[in-house]
């Protein structure tokens, strides 16, 4: 989604800038610019595109020590060269740069611009000439931009330059994430400590409505009334390291291959000195309080929730409803009388998350965020905040991180049952021993599933995932990543469910991918791939050891079965890859997806 960077300082700052939006690459963009301020005013490059289309038309010659950039993801107007930012008032006095959704551009522009002769179809446009506007009343630009930000309706994240002003980037945010960055002899801006990770680890957050100044030397933030606040930074605890690539072809591949670490490394952050399992006994207590949780999450994480629901009844016999956020947001269920909120969100900056949070925090209810991202919004603003420890994920598709939360809330639903006197049965912390070095071990035989992908997918315009019981589930998410970056349409179903309808899609050599882990089900799931069998499909059968059958394409090493999908899923995010690398997909950056999603 959206990006924003902005520097002031005493070196050069086309790079800065250039690099900073690099970082931000991964989040998903169509085009891309800066605007960088010299004595001789200041100098506009935008692009649609990649970065290195940018940087390819960026002039050399021109020096400047401030600066803004923008990665767009198109929301109004399409991908271009003129929709992209930053953008200017009709005189080119003022410069900006807009994460977000203006919700009443269309009222703003009927109300106060009707004169002007408007350059885009973005609602951006809207924001920087209403500053411009309000100038020429004779209001400082503070004072213009303080006005124009009382009249937006809608989620911004804000970076102006103005021209008569060289000591000065105006900042404001609402909804959308923002940071400033501190430095020597600079500061920065971005809307992810990421973007500026190479030149400073200090950062400070801003909260909703708040105004920032941000000079070479200073940083003064001001509340909606122009007061003065005081905020100390903190320290963003990311290795600039771990968002490389390192040998890796791509960053999906380097986090499939993390996988083990992660899981052994959340084993170990939520183990106690004695090498029990530990959630903080505040966040087990409200589950346990709670006659009814109610996860809420987007895409990768909407499927994570719906094995945590699993583990939740299962294991702590807590009854569970698993929502997609932008529906539950304007279409809520009757909710029980103790309900507590668990949010999944691995950036935890998803608007669509919020907009469910905010509401939900209205009506009084309290709310656990499950998130990789410290200080997150979804974590600030929600009552507890668990971690997924997963470091930094790049890739638009998203893998460790789903694992993660699988693991995660295996950990909540084993405390949640311990603290109730429930015994689940196994050692959480040993099974979890057992998935991580299973996974080690699927991870080093990729060739199987690459070759998996040649036999089933090269040729293919489909491709059916199904399941039952958890199984069900992780072919949700085995579907999801194969259309996200192959763009084969895929699909998963429950078993029992295909016959009823999507079982007329089926033709000779349709794949079909059946996942075998459950013994409950196992002789339903065989039944199931028979009927698609004897109906053309190509079947490709991934069981689970003690539960194989002649024919089965592949076995996975025995596991916990509830466990299971943390390791089922391995085969299909590598399935998914190979088969959108033998299509030449670009893995990393998959079309008109974005990795954090910061608008509704
Ligand atoms: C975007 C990403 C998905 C992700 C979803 C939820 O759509 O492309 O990969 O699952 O957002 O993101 P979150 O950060 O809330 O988990």
């Amino acid at each position: 989604m959206c990006g924003i960077v902005g520097y002031i300082g005493s070196e050069d700052t086309k790079e800065i800038l250039l690099k900073g939006l690099e970082k931000l690459e991964y989040r998903g963009y169509d085009s891309a610019g800066i605007a960088v301020r010299n004595e001789e005013g200041v100098h506009i490059f935008k692009e649609k595109g990649r970065i290195a289309d940018l940087r390819a038309i960026v002039d050399e010659d021109v020096k400047s020590n401030a600066g803004i950039g923008h990665t767009r993801w198109a929301t109004h107007g399409v991908p271009s060269r003129y929709n992209a930012h930053p953008h200017q008032n009709v005189t080119n006095r003022y410069t900006i740069v807009h994460n977000g959704v203006i919700e009443n551009d269309e009222q703003l522009k009927r109300e106060y611009l009707l004169d002007i002769p408007l350059q885009s179809d973005t609602d951006t446009e809207v924001i920087v000439q209403l500053v411009g506007l309000f100038s020429k009343d004779g209001l400082t630009t503070e004072e213009a931009f303080r006005k124009t930000l009382t009249l937006l309706k809608g989620s911004y994240a804000l970076a102006l330059l103005d021209n008569e002003d060289e000591s000065t980037i105006y900042v404001a945010k609402n909804k959308s994430p923002l940071l400033v960055g501190l430095g020597e002899d600079f500061n920065v801006v971005a809307s992810d400590a990421m973007a500026m990770l190479q030149i400073t680890d200090q950062f400070v957050e801003l909260m909703d409505k708040e105004m920032v100044l941000v000079t070479k030397n200073g940083v003064t933030i001001k509340n909606p009334e122009g007061v003065t606040v005081e905020r100390a930074p903190y320290t963003a605890e990311l290795d600039a390291g771990d968002i490389e690539k390192g040998t890796y072809p791509h960053y999906m591949l380097k986090e499939v291959d993390e996988q083990p670490f992660v899981i052994r490394k959340i084993a170990q952050a939520y183990q106690n000195d004695q090498g029990e399992l530990q959630v903080d006994a505040d966040i087990v207590n409200a589950v346990n309080e709670a006659d009814r949780l109610y996860i809420v999450a987007c895409g990768t994480s909407y499927h994570a929730g719906l094995v945590g629901k699993q583990y939740l009844e299962q294991m702590a016999n807590i009854p569970v409803e698993v929502h997609v956020a932008s529906e539950f947001v304007y279409n809520m269920p009757l909710l029980s009388k103790k309900p507590l909120f668990i949010f999944i969100s691995q950036s935890g900056e998803t608007a669509d998350s919020r907009a469910v949070l905010v509401k939900i925090k209205e009506l009084g209810y309290k709310a656990l965020t499950i998130t990789n991202v410290p200080g997150s919004t979804l974590s600030r603003e929600a009552d507890f905040t668990l971690l997924l420890h997963a470091g930094p994920e790049i890739a638009v598709a998203s893998t460790k991180a789903y694992t993660a939360q699988i693991a995660v809330l295996s950990i909540l639903a084993d405390a949640a049952a311990k603290s109730a006197g429930i015994d689940t049965g196994f050692d959480l912390v040993h099974e979890l021993g057992i998935v991580a070095n299973t996974m080690e071990v699927l991870c080093d035989g990729k060739e199987e599933f690459e070759q998996i992908a040649r036999d089933y997918l090269s040729t293919t315009r489909n491709c059916f995932f199904i399941g039952r019981s958890v199984d069900y589930y992780v072919g949700l998410e085995g579907a999801l990543k194969l259309k996200e970056i192959s763009y084969i349409q895929a699909e998963g179903f429950a078993g029992g469910e295909l016959k009823h309808g999507t079982i007329a899609l089926i033709e000779d050599g349709t794949p079909v991918i059946a996942l075998a882990t459950q013994e409950s089900v196992n002789l339903n799931i065989r039944g199931n791939v028979k009927e698609v069998a004897a109906r053309g499909a190509n079947t490709c059968v991934i069981s689970m050891k003690g539960l194989e059958q002649e024919g089965d394409r592949f076995v996975l090493p025995a596991v916990h079965e509830l466990l299971a999908p943390l390791v089922a899923v391995v085969p299909l995010q590598l399935i998914a890859y190979y088969a959108a690398l033998h299509r030449d997909c670009d893995v990393d950056k998959p079309r008109n997806l974005a990795k954090s999603v910061t608008v509704e």
